[in-house]
């Protein structure tokens, strides 16, 4: 089977820790294409993001691992648009698009091939990690920021959101910026995070419109 990621490039520390952990065991047995489904999994569970029918937009969505369970939910009914700035792999019923998102004119060609409103927008878009944390915190809130203007231009009135970002200095003042926007907004990290990992999940329910 083609490797998703480049093991090699990995340290040996690194790549023993993970063949350990109980997520990425799953997600190989279970034939999810990234430990990160369940992170989806669980956020949509506890907080009833996505529902049957819906249309769904899941950003920086390679490998497609929350994809899947996006399409899970939605069913036969509902639609899943997953994007990302790296080819992802044909996924039964799930329509794919090849775009970096912070390239100029993104946002419009996007919207162009969505078509119409969103139920959900998702983002797990992380940046390239360069281990300076206030370098890839500064880079993960810019992406975010991103992932927030997209929905705040293809979301219903009432839909929701589950946007990643790096905690760090302006954390707050990004989630101030998302209540703006929704009724309900909460950071909650879900099980499956990895315990050493800056990362949280910005649940934003009741898009304003
Ligand atoms: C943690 S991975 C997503 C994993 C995915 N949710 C899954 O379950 O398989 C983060 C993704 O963000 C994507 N990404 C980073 N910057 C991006 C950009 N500017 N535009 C689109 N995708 C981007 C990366 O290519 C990468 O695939």
């Amino acid at each position: 089977m083609r490797k998703l990621i480049d093991e090699t490039a990995m340290p040996r520390a690194w790549l023993r820790k993970r063949k350990r952990d109980q997520y990425y065991r799953a997600a190989k047995r279970t034939g999810y294409r990234s430990r990160a489904a369940y992170k989806l999994r669980q956020i949509a569970k506890k907080f009833s993001i996505i529902r049957t029918g819906d249309v769904v937009l899941d950003l920086g969505a390679a490998p497609g691992g929350w994809s899947q369970i996006a399409k899970e939910i939605v069913g036969e009914a509902g639609t899943v648009l997953a994007v990302d700035r790296v080819r992802i792999r044909d996924m039964e019923g799930i329509s794919t698009l090849t775009l970096d998102l912070d390239t100029q004119g993104a946002v419009e060609q996007l919207k162009e091939w969505i078509g119409g409103p969103a139920d959900v927008v998702l983002s797990d878009i992380s940046p390239r990690l360069s281990g300076n944390k206030t370098k890839d915190h500064a880079l993960s809130v810019h992406l975010s920021g991103i992932a927030l203007a997209v929905a705040a231009q293809v979301l219903r009135k009432g839909g929701n959101a589950v946007i990643k970002v790096f905690q760090g200095d302006v954390y707050d003042d990004y989630l101030d910026s998302v209540k703006k926007q929704f009724s309900f907004v909460k950071g909650h990290r879900p099980k499956a995070t990895i315990s050493e990992s800056a990362e949280i999940y910005v649940i934003a329910k009741g898009f304003r419109g």
